[in-house]
């Protein structure tokens, strides 16, 4: 079945997302950020189905344990190591088909929306699927020490969108920190 790919990221200017396992500018936190990541991941398109989040290893640890799973929405995590779902995780997949064919099986009444939320090697396969795909970008407009990374948004594949809805246009400031919502589609 064809589904939209969902992406949702927050990049500094180099692209950096993540520096010593947790978010670059932690631990500063960007709270409106994070509602509007909440807001775009959590909401269905369709009454009584719930969106999926599928993430890797790394980042379910970056989030903090009282809010994992992320709530009203259905974890899946990515390992090639680990055996089980980690706890509190509601599914484990081996790799990125694997987490997209649970969707078509037993998630198939279940789930909605899905969504990628990292880190760089599933942005990459997310990035690069068939699928026709669309990705949040948050674009923080200050550079910090950065060790993971999010690959080009290409131009030939992807297109900026002049409006999404429920997005807000005008540029955001917390705690000093300046960032604007961008929403790409594949071409
Ligand atoms: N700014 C943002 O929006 C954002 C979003 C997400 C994360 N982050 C940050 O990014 C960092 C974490 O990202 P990361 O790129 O280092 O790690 P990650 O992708 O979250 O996790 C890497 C691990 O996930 C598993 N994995 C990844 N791709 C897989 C695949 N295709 N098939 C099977 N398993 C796969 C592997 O687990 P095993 O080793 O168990 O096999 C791999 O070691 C943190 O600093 C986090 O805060 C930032």
């Amino acid at each position: 079945m064809s589904r939209v790919l969902n992406g949702i990221v927050a990049v500094c200017p180099d692209l950096g997302i993540g520096f010593n396992g947790n978010l670059p500018w932690h631990p500063v936190r960007l709270s409106n950020e994070f509602a509007h990541f909440r807001r775009m991941t959590s909401t269905p398109s369709e009454e009584g189905k719930k969106n999926v989040v599928i993430m890797g290893r790394k980042t379910w640890f970056s989030i903090p344990e009282k809010n994992r799973p992320l709530s009203n929405r259905i974890n899946i995590i990515l390992s090639r190591q680990c055996k089980a779902p980690p706890a509190g995780a509601h599914y484990l997949a081996s790799d990125f088909s694997a987490a997209l064919r649970l969707l078509d099986t037993e998630l198939s009444e279940e789930a909605d929306q899905v969504w990628v939320i990292g880190g760089s090697s599933l942005y990459r396969e997310m990035m690069e699927s068939p699928a026709t795909r669309r990705l949040f970008v948050t674009r923080i407009l200050k550079q910090f020490e950065c060790d993971t990374f999010l690959p080009e948004i290409s131009e030939d594949k992807y297109r900026l969108l002049p409006e999404f809805p429920g997005v807000p246009q005008e540029l955001q400031e917390e705690n000093g920190i300046q960032y604007k919502f961008q929403v790409y589609e594949s071409v």
